[in-house]
């Protein structure tokens, strides 16, 4: 499993019903693996899922020198640094276009290096995704930024100074980007309009094993003295809350009930209020959370995304399917990425009533609002679905087709759903163990 051009013929109309167990998110193991980089002695990451982004992260880290084992337990990862030498710039070019991760080299680099070279970004294709501000951040810093034909080539021939940052907007992967760089920076570094995410907390509570001293402040201020030496962590990785809300909106639109064993109530509190709204149950455990439809008629929401505390971006696209069966009209404005409708098209094709907005609907005006960018929609229900052939456009996207096949009436052919394995770790495997029917074909 893993290939784009995979494609998976599911018969819908089946309830999930079953118990599935989550690993570490994605979008903390992968910087975790990042952080590996600034230790002087080897890290131990546990619950690390086994999904291509982790894959590609693992072989840009090998490139550079970091030996990368199993540990003793299943998903444990020893990432010993200390054989890193220099950048081999031919080598990640190779890798140019399949992950967003290696911006964060920079800092790690510049620290150890003195230089890094960073290829064309690649990631989902759900807007323009520019690194303005992780450029912005390495400049504060003291980097010298050059932009070549094949990618960004960096030195700090002073070293890096610690500096005040201020983010025009709480962007996760920026703030990341200050935080692996401030923490062996000389001196202070005072973060302004940082992200908040869990995830980015996690990766603070890494740094602070690895020997960082971080102080999160009130009002998204985050402060970082910076030392001489971190050493390596032994960390388990949070649990993955877009997987965990994924799931659970896939029990909800296909009448299910799933236990999502891993998943915590602290990280998903925004989630399991809208989840409840529309009417979709849920039972907290010490070890997880069940997820299921009650019976009854779901009922319309109206969602903002945003940054934490707010509801996530990655939740709207699977929730939405179970929105096309909600009595009434549900609004979700997605304040996040100005393109992160694309998946809707295959929806509509398959019975279901969902109108695309340039305006602000349904709560504040955003980034977005003046600038023709189809950033709302509206989802008339209830509809039922019915079975179509689909095409995955990116990771999220490609999950709320999978969760639209399965509650659709009729046959569906999904293809490219390899790009689901960036960031679900078996997802095959866990639709087996829920019941669904369906053939993989390659
Ligand atoms: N932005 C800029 N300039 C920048 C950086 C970001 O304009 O230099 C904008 C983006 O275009 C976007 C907004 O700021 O409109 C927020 O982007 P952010 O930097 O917060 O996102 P990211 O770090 O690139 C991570 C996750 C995404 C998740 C977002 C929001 C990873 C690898 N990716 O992206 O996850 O949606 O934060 O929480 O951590 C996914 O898992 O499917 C996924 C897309």
């Amino acid at each position: 499993m893993g290939l784009l051009g995979d494609k998976i013929t599911i018969h819908g109309g089946q309830p999930l019903i079953g118990r599935i167990e989550l690993k570490g998110a994605k979008n903390l193991v992968t910087k975790a693996m990042v952080a590996a980089l600034l230790g002087e002695s080897p890290s131990i990451l546990r619950d690390v899922p086994d999904i291509s982004d982790v894959r590609v992260v693992s072989s840009l880290l090998e490139i550079h020198g970091v030996k990368i084992t199993n540990g003793t337990e299943e998903g444990e990862l020893v990432l010993d640094p200390s054989a890193v030498e220099s950048a081999h710039f031919a080598e990640i070019d190779a890798h140019a276009g399949s992950s967003r991760i290696p911006i964060l080299f920079c800092g790690p680099l510049l620290h150890r290096l003195g230089e890094a070279f960073i290829p064309d970004l690649g990631g989902c294709r759900i807007g323009d995704r520019p690194i303005d501000y992780h450029l912005e951040v390495l400049r504060n810093f003291g980097a010298v930024v050059e932009k070549q034909p094949s990618g960004i080539r960096m030195s700090a021939p002073n070293g890096l100074k610690g500096t005040k940052v201020e983010l025009p907007y709480p962007s996760v992967g920026a703030t990341e980007q200050v935080l692996l760089t401030a923490v062996r920076a000389e001196g202070i570094t005072e973060l302004k309009g940082a992200a908040i995410e869990p995830e980015i907390m996690d990766l603070i509570n890494i740094l602070q094993k690895m020997g960082a001293i971080i102080s999160v402040d009130t009002d998204r201020v985050i402060r970082i003295e910076g030392v001489e030496r971190l050493e390596g962590y032994t960390h388990r990785a949070l649990f993955d809350r877009n997987e965990a809300a994924s799931w659970a909106s896939a029990a909800l639109a296909t009448n299910g009930d799933v236990f999502v064993g891993g998943a915590r109530q602290q990280e998903m509190t925004t989630f399991l209020n809208v989840f409840r709204k529309v009417g979709g149950a849920f039972d907290i455990e010490d070890d997880g959370i069940r997820f299921y439809h009650p019976g009854g008629e779901l009922k319309p929401v109206v969602i903002e995304t945003d940054v934490h505390p707010g509801f996530m971006t990655d939740w709207q696209q699977p929730l939405v399917v179970a929105l096309t069966r909600a009595k009434g009209v549900s609004i979700v404005h997605e304040t996040v990425y100005e393109q992160r409708f694309g998946f809707v098209d295959a929806l509509v094709e398959m019975g279901a009533t969902i109108q695309i907005h340039k305006e602000c609907l349904g709560g504040q005006p955003c980034r977005f609002g003046q600038r023709n960018f189809n950033h709302s929609a509206v989802i008339s229900g209830p509809s039922k679905l019915h079975g179509a052939d689909i095409v995955v456009p990116d990771l999220r996207g490609g999950f709320s087709h999978l969760i639209a096949a399965l509650s659709a009436e009729g046959t569906s052919t999904v293809s490219n759903v390899g790009i689901i394995s960036r960031g679900y770790e078996n997802f095959i495997q866990k639709l087996e163990q829920l019941g669904a029917d369906f053939v993989l074909e390659s």
